[in-house]
């Protein structure tokens, strides 16, 4: 049910972020940028249907991101967020990754996987280049959450 997205899925990943980034839960994502990060994705597959995605983006040494992820409505509380997230956590275990960080506000969610509350200061300058295409930018609401490995 869960394997790493390929290019044929991005349409549907896009469909599920769209979703949610008009209800101002998620960071909107162009075409051209979910192709880029295409190798990153993790999707969820129903019946030739994607109903969940998570990726995971390098951005520094020792550091990565958990990003544009979401499962949709009529999928969620059945545990498909837990294991899309447990497989970018592997990922970045077998990348020698020691620090997973996400920008979210489903704090609760990230708690029960591990994630404890950072300052958004910690996160590397990097981070801060996805932030400057966010309509919200400067002010951000999302909370920095981090896992070490
Ligand atoms: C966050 C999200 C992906 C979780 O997916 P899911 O498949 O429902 O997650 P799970 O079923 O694995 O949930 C695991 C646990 O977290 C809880 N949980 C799930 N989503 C939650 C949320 N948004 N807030 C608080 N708790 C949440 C569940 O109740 C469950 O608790 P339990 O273990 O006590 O039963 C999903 O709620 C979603 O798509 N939300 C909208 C988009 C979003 O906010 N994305 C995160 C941006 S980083």
């Amino acid at each position: 049910m869960i394997r790493k997205a390929i290019v044929n899925d991005i349409p549907g990943i896009k469909s599920i972020i769209d979703n949610y980034a008009k209800q101002e839960l998620m960071l909107q994502r162009s075409l051209s940028e979910l192709y880029e990060f295409t190798r990153s994705f993790y999707v969820c597959e129903i019946d030739n249907e994607i109903i969940g995605c998570c990726a995971l983006q390098v951005s520094w040494e020792d550091m990565a991101e958990v990003m544009s992820f979401a499962v949709k409505k009529e999928y969620r509380e059945q545990g498909i967020g837990t294991e899309l997230v447990r497989s970018c956590l592997d990922e970045a275990k077998d990348l020698g990754i020691k620090n997973v960080f996400t920008l979210t506000y489903a704090v609760p969610f990230f708690e029960k996987q591990g994630f404890k509350i950072i300052d958004k200061q910690l996160l590397p300058h990097k981070v801060w280049s996805g932030c400057i295409k966010c309509p919200k930018f400067p002010n951000c609401d999302e909370v920095a959450m981090l896992k070490e490995i």
